[in-house]
């Protein structure tokens, strides 16, 4: 989770996805990046032929849970048009999963994207956010599905049961065993309409 906002709509969105996920029996863990200690990647270059990451800190675990992890969650608010500089702290740290040739080291890990922003306009960002989708299917992650919260300036995630009773759903869906999951890209404009 990549607000610094521990209980803000970004967190929310997260937890009601794992909270649907535990229902189904999952064990959930989140990490919260921005209260971690996740250095910017060094670019020395090492981790290409063995894997591993050289820097000390707290990415060590989440790369070993990543790695065990069934589905991964990954959620940001956008600060300025983007991901939040905490979120991309750990997307570049991912680099250690690439092997030299820039093949993947993860076998198509599940992941679910959600991002929170503050306008409204729910187009905005979506360049963006297919962008980001497809940087994360180039570093092994197989893209299931994406929750996208527009208008937070406006109406905080706490007051739209619909759309976190549709994110609990989607924990639910991901988590029934031997269930795939769906596989596309559903913004919030389908996901929500109504809202
Ligand atoms: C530094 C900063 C930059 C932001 N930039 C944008 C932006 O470019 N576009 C937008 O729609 N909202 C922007 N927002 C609003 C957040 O995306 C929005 O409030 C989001 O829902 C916050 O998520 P959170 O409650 O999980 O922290 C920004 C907020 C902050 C604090």
């Amino acid at each position: 989770m990549g607000s610094p906002n521990i209980k803000g709509n970004t967190a929310k969105l997260v937890d009601a996805i794992l909270d649907g996920a535990a229902e189904n029996g999952a064990n959930k863990v989140v990490y919260n990046l921005a209260s971690l200690e996740i250095k910017g990647c060094d670019a020395c270059r090492r981790c290409q032929d063995s894997g591993c990451c050289l820097i000390e800190d707290d990415m060590q675990e989440i790369y070993e849970e990543i790695q065990t992890a069934d589905v991964v969650v990954l959620g940001s608010p956008v600060y300025m048009w983007q991901m939040t500089a905490q979120t991309k702290l750990f997307v570049d740290r991912l680099t250690a999963f690439l092997r030299p040739n820039f093949s993947s080291r993860l076998d198509n890990k599940k992941l679910i994207l959600v991002f929170s922003q503050g306008t409204s306009d729910r187009d905005a960002f979506k360049p963006y956010f297919e962008y980001t989708a497809g940087l994360l299917y180039y570093m092994g992650f197989d893209v299931l599905d994406m929750i996208i919260a527009a208008g937070t300036d406006k109406l905080e995630v706490s007051f739209r049961p619909t759309l976190l009773e549709k994110a609990k759903d989607l924990g639910k869906l991901i988590s029934a065993s031997n269930h795939p999951g769906p596989r596309c890209t559903r913004l919030e404009s389908s996901l929500t309409q109504s809202l």
